[in-house]
């Protein structure tokens, strides 16, 4: 039974992150696409508006996907839902360091659990999170990086944010 975590902040999750679940959820028998939820690290989205945003953004795509969110360490994440393989995408070399890192830190952590890395789509190679928030927050048109859905949880985000802001 190969039984993969897919883990991320998914703050929002983009075409990029769906290509990899589309292809992940492929090599594997489930997919569990887990959420960090740490409430160090600031993000636009709460954890539940991120896993709704994922669960939206992979219906029809597989039914072996499951959206959990996790804190603490990934591999006890990975160990409590008996899961044997991780996978990461890698866009560009600037990546592969700071992956390298995690995945040695996870095996040596954790050996009953291997990474793969599956290299992005050319067509999202540039793409992130910070990117679509970035373009977002001037009004740029996301449409080619996000789902429909995604697009308007993420303007709706932001009017949002701007009224509070002129309170
Ligand atoms: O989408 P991101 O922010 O690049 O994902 C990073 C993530 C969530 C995979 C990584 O930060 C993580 O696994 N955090 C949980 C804590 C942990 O296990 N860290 C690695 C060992 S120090």
């Amino acid at each position: 039974m190969r039984k993969c975590i897919y883990p991320g902040s998914f703050d929002p999750i983009t075409l990029g992150h769906l290509d990899i679940i589309e292809r992940a959820s492929k090599l594997s028998d489930s997919l569990i696409v887990a959420v960090l939820n740490n409430s160090q690290k600031k993000s636009l989205f709460t954890t539940d508006e991120r896993i709704d945003m994922i669960k939206h953004s992979v219906k029809g795509i597989s039914d072996n996907i499951e959206v959990l969110a996790f804190d603490g360490l990934l591999v006890d994440f990975a160990k409590e839902q008996n899961a044997n393989m991780i996978v990461r995408g890698l866009r560009a070399v600037t990546d592969y360091e700071y992956e390298i890192q995690l995945a040695q830190t996870n095996r040596a952590l954790y050996d009953q659990v291997d990474t793969i890395f599956l290299t992005t789509n050319v067509k999202y190679s540039y793409l992130s999170s910070s990117i679509v928030k970035e373009i977002a927050s001037y009004n740029g048109d996301i449409s080619k990086f996000v789902t429909k859905y995604v697009e308007n949880r993420i303007k709706n985000k932001f009017t949002e944010i701007n009224g509070l802001k002129r309170l």
